[in-house]
């Protein structure tokens, strides 16, 4: 891909993931927010936060599959704004909606497990977004931050459970989400299966090879 058609892509990730901010900043200056600002501020960051991180866990899957890698120049930009829309998601509960009433937000933490679950998962997206810096691969070396990086399926599943346990009934938006998210777990698997498989027959063919030029020592010919 070529340097030009790289940034139109990154602006065009930009825009896409600037417009439900700008899309609440709209809201909140013609008075659109509805009955409940709070709550409509708090889904549509929380929404946004989980689609942002689907979004940028599907860049690899999306290689395995089709075998076109253009994509993953994004992933480190779509973690970062999945990482910010969380820092805004949280801010509103911790001020707007708790309004810094520290005693009630860990008693908050504690009780609900939704609560408890979605605090895990900002808490691990915080050392990812700290080493997400060319400089910070280079310190922490290749294998040990793609190590880390893994943590972002665990980020994963618990938004998705964050979803799942406090949706009401009858909502099925959690169920899709963790559809998408155990069809990219899905295509990670096959593809670790279907390496393990091909580095088993590579063992077995070089043992078989060399089974067959060793000097034999058995007495007979
Ligand atoms: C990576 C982290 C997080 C993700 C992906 C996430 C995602 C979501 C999603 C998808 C929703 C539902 C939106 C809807 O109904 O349309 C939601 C709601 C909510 N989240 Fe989060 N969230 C995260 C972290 C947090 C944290 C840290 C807190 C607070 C400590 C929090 C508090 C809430 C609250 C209070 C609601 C609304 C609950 C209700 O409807 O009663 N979330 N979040």
């Amino acid at each position: 891909m070529s340097r030009r058609a790289r940034i139109i892509l990154k602006v065009a990730v930009w825009g896409v993931a600037l417009s439900p901010l700008l899309l609440l900043v709209y809201r909140f200056f013609t008075d659109g927010l509805g009955a409940n600002p709070i709550s409509y501020a708090t889904h549509l960051l929380g929404d946004t936060t989980l689609r942002l991180l689907l979004a940028s866990l599907a860049m690899t899957p999306i290689r395995l599959l089709f075998g076109i890698a253009w994509q993953m120049s994004l992933r480190r930009l779509l973690g970062l704004f999945a990482f910010f829309y969380a820092c805004l998601h949280f801010t509103v509960w911790i001020a707007i909606d708790h309004f810094f009433a520290w005693q009630q937000m860990i008693a908050d933490i504690v009780k609900r497990p939704y609560i408890t679950v979605g605090m895990i998962a900002l808490t691990l997206l915080v050392p990812l977004a700290a080493t997400s810096t060319t400089g910070m691969i280079k310190r922490l070396g290749g294998k040990n931050w793609r190590r880390l990086h893994r943590l972002i399926y665990v980020i994963g599943m618990l938004g998705v459970l964050h979803y799942l346990w406090l949706a009401k009934k009858g909502v099925n938006d959690p169920f899709y989400y963790a559809g998408v998210l155990a069809l990219l777990l899905g295509v990670r698997v096959w593809d670790w299966a279907r390496r393990a498989v091909t580095r088993r027959r590579q063992r077995m063919a070089t043992t078989h090879r060399l089974g067959a030029i060793a000097p034999s020592t058995s007495p007979h010919p």
